[in-house]
């Protein structure tokens, strides 16, 4: 496959690639691999580069969407998918080993931290942490500043598949380890669930709340 691989000064590099491919900036016409829709370099395998014109630093055997949109300072890791139509606002990390599916809108300062795994049309606050493992389901609105402990599990969709934002996980909402949330279930906000608890039907007042299914422990966080 051909490529133009002159430097452009107007190009910020992409840190963790190779100094030939750069990010696109506005004005620029170079050679970024947004015009080439299936790229390979070494084992780099790419969809297309990410697009914007601010500073991302990727790592390797990533395969990013051309429609990625990003804001600035976002930096993804290695063996990392991420598909089409996903919009990330600034200083996003997206780690090792995640699945991102299509249509997900997420705010700033959000961190998926690996082996993360986010189902279809998701959508995400800002200050939003995803720890080690975690998954969520079709259709999942997650407020601000809401928290994600390994290995939980988020249901968005019922069988029919028509809950789109029926599972609801609320403003600073504290979500412990192993923890299972049921499709449908809307959790309002200044919650903490206990590690490996079973969430099963609404959480109406702000509180913490443990075990299968859940029951309130206490109210103050
Ligand atoms: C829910 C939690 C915050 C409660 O902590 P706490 O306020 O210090 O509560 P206590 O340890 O005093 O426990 C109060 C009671 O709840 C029980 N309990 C606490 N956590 C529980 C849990 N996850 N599941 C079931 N019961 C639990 C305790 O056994 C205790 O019961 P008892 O009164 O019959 O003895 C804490 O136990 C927890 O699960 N934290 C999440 C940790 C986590 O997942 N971190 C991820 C890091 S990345």
């Amino acid at each position: 496959m051909s490529r133009k691989t002159e430097k452009c000064t107007e190009c910020v590099p992409f840190r963790s690639l190779t100094n030939e491919i750069n990010s696109p900036s506005s004005n620029c016409n170079h050679f970024h691999g947004d015009r080439y829709p299936k790229l390979y370099i070494n084992n780099y395998i790419y969809l297309q580069t990410v697009c914007g014109g601010d500073i991302i630093e990727v790592g390797k055997y990533n395969v990013i969407a051309d429609d990625f949109q990003h804001g600035k300072n976002c930096k993804i890791g290695h063996h990392t998918c991420i598909e089409k139509e996903i919009v990330v606002g600034d200083d996003v990390t997206i780690g090792n080993y995640c699945d991102l599916y299509h249509g997900i809108k997420a705010g700033n300062s959000v961190i998926f931290q690996g082996h993360i795994r986010i189902a279809p049309n998701c959508r995400i606050g800002n200050k939003v942490t995803f720890k080690y493992g975690t998954i969520l389901t079709t259709g999942v609105l997650v407020k601000d500043k809401a928290f994600f402990g390994p290995n939980s599990i988020v249901l968005g969709g019922l069988a029919d598949r028509k809950t789109k934002y029926g599972t609801v996980i609320g403003e600073n909402v504290y979500i412990g380890a192993g923890t299972k949330i049921a499709a449908g279930t809307k959790i309002c906000e200044d919650v903490i669930i206990g590690a490996n608890s079973f969430v099963n039907k609404d959480i109406t007042s702000s509180g913490v709340y443990v075990g299968n299914p859940v029951k309130k422990i206490r109210d103050k966080l």
